[in-house]
């Protein structure tokens, strides 16, 4: 099974796929935390990407291709796999369909996660996330016990330096010009797209994206 999770910065996407990924036993492949584990490795992916992201804007297709293919080489035949922030774009997504095909397999669905803006916004504002193991936090809505400290792993979390809010408003115009497409160019394909409202409790995003998972398996 191989699906993927589209929705604009902040939606939820990861906070789903994680637990989707847990429950399944299936690969979580999320580009910006690939590209964010190349940038604190020092690679040369991660020194090409920093402006891009840094500044709100894509990495360029081609070396996001070149990820996913090379991180697709090491996941086990067979394996469920979850695209949290992939494709981006359509020459993302051709170069997707082209990948799978390589290896004799195709996207089996879509989940479209939707919020307001205002919501997305205040996510951001008040996400931390641990550099050291990943798991992500909210101020607001998921504090950890103790400020500024992960629960799992005892580091210290750090507010990701693209969501200040110059950078939020950017990544949200990127979303609307170079991603939202993809929706008209994946609902018009075999693959069904299914929409779920993200602007409700975690527990509740992710019954509704169980559901959806289970109708395209
Ligand atoms: P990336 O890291 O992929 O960022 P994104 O897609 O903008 O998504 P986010 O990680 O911001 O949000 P999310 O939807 O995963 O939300 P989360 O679950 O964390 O990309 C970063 C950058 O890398 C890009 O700008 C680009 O430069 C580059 N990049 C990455 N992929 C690329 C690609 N394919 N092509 C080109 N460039 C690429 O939740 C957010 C917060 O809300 C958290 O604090 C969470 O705890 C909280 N939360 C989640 N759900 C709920 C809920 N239901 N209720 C209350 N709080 C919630």
């Amino acid at each position: 099974m191989v699906i993927i999770l589209l929705g604009p910065p902040g939606v939820g996407k990861g906070t789903q796929a994680v637990r989707l990924a847990e429950e399944l036993y299936a690969a979580h492949v999320s580009t910006g935390d690939l590209l964010r584990a190349a940038r604190r490795e020092g690679t040369e992916l991660g020194q090409k990407a920093q402006a891009y992201m840094d500044a709100g804007d894509l990495v360029p297709d081609e070396l996001i291709l070149g990820l996913v293919r090379e991180h697709l080489a090491g996941i086990e035949p067979g394996t469920a796999v979850l695209f949290d922030g992939f494709p981006r774009t359509t020459a993302q997504a051709d170069g997707l369909g082209g990948v799978l095909g390589e290896l004799g397999r195709r996207v089996d669905g879509v989940i479209l996660f939707e919020a307001p803006d205002e919501t997305l916004v205040k996510r951001l504002s008040g996400r931390r996330s641990c550099p050291d193991c990943g798991a992500v936090y909210n101020v607001y809505y998921n504090p950890p016990g103790a400020e500024d400290t992960c629960d799992r792993c005892g580091g210290s979390l750090v507010h990701r330096a693209d969501d200040a809010p110059d950078t939020v408003t950017r990544r949200l115009e990127v979303y609307r010009d170079q991603t939202a497409p993809l929706v008209a160019h994946y609902d018009g394909q075999a693959a069904p797209l299914v929409r779920v409202r993200a602007d409700r409790a975690v527990d509740d995003v992710y019954a509704d994206f169980r559901e959806a998972v289970e109708g395209v398996r």
